[in-house]
């Protein structure tokens, strides 16, 4: 029998059933002994979007069979099993119950800890499953709901240096693929499109650029490229929109990113200079190009996850079960779903006109 820790993870907060178990390595990095992520891109295409109640039916048929794989696949035996982490926020909530219960259930028939995981902790982990990695840290957490700069005290203390006032980046990203006409999910497919284009051709807005510190907006430039789609003709025009679309994001990025070095540098007073970007976008290439080209420029050492630990997945939730199982932080199984959880509880709410920035 090992010694060392062994963690499964479940996620079920949106239209990805994952479980993973991932073994504790004291020297070093954990090590993920399975991962399984079974997608439901073919669910969901027709509809152009997540449908919450056909994404929860998913994870009710499949996440059995999902926990069934991963443990087969670990080749450990259940018994060894130290504590059960699923996340319990944010998400759809119906998504959210699915796993939540899962968990509960295996951790009472296992009679070992029960730890609930805030989803977007487990993206700001997920560089700890490939990277060694202290705190405090800035972190650059770019998803389909979030789009934030935070400072990354420590396990569970998130400061917010800055957030987007209306679209998460992977929304933008997925707005302008659908008026694009590239189908559900959109994101990945506009980074393959603007491949083909001409990054200068269209001249797209960079709202809030020169001010609002590092807080970030993206609906201004959704608008903009609504008003071009329809002026487009050709093809080639809409891979030049993809392009000039994709240039844009990597230019705000840059700026803002200045912008929270700055902050972080002034609020932690330390050299630890780590600067981490997580979240689906940040499996974007040109975008991880840019914001590695900004921390050589200014010292910070950029870290990424693992490409394929970039979108969601139950090993970065076992990451962070495992921080939590070292520090003996474990949940009651009446722990409920929570589908707007936050990582920083004291960040004032911003979003929305009239937003003062
Ligand atoms: O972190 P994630 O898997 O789920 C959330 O917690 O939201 O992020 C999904 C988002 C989607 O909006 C998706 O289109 C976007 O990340 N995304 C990308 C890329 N890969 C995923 N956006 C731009 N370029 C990509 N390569
Ligand atoms: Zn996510």
């Amino acid at each position: 029998m090992t010694e060392n820790a062994i963690i499964l993870g479940i996620e079920t907060s949106c239209d990805e059933t994952s479980v993973s178990i991932i073994e504790d390595n004291p020297d070093g990095i954990p090590k993920i002994l399975s991962n399984i992520i079974s997608s439901q891109v073919e669910v969901h295409q027709e509809f152009g979007g997540v449908v919450p109640e056909l994404a929860a039916r998913s994870h009710v048929e499949k996440i059995d069979q999902i926990a069934k794989k991963a443990i087969v696949e670990s080749g450990i035996n259940l018994k060894n099993v130290s504590a059960i982490a699923a996340t319990y926020g944010p998400g759809l909530i119906v998504c959210l119950s699915v796993g939540l219960s899962f968990a509960k259930a295996m951790a009472a028939t296992l009679r070992v800890p029960f730890i609930g995981v805030n989803h977007l902790e487990g993206h700001a982990l997920s560089p700890k499953l490939n990277s060694k990695l202290d705190y405090p840290y800035l972190l650059l957490l770019i998803s389909g709901g979030h789009s934030q700069y935070l400072s990354v005290n420590n396990l569970g203390e998130y400061q917010r240096l800055g957030t987007t006032i209306d679209d998460a980046l992977g929304e933008a990203f997925d707005k302008t693929a659908k008026l694009l006409g590239i189908e559900f999910p959109g994101g990945p497919k506009l980074e393959k499109f603007a491949e083909k284009g001409d990054p200068n051709k269209f001249n797209l807005p960079k709202p809030i650029i020169n001010k609002g510190g590092c807080n970030l907006s993206f609906a201004g430039l959704k608008t903009a490229v609504l008003r071009i789609t329809r002026q487009i003709k050709s093809e080639q025009e809409k891979y030049d929109l993809a392009a000039s679309f994709q240039k844009t994001i990597e230019e705000i990025l840059y700026q803002k990113t200045k912008i929270a070095f700055k902050e972080f540098k002034q609020l932690t007073k330390k050299k630890n200079n780590t600067f981490v970007v997580a979240g689906g976008v940040a499996a974007n290439k040109k975008i991880r190009k840019k914001l590695i080209e900004v921390s050589n420029e200014n010292n910070f050492i950029p870290i990424f996850p693992d490409l394929k630990l970039c979108g969601d997945n139950a090993a970065m939730i076992a990451m962070v079960g495992l921080e939590k199982y070292k520090l003996k932080k474990f949940d009651d199984l009446n722990l409920e779903a929570n589908p707007r959880l936050p990582l920083d509880s004291g960040a004032k709410f911003l979003k929305g006109a009239g937003v003062e920035l």
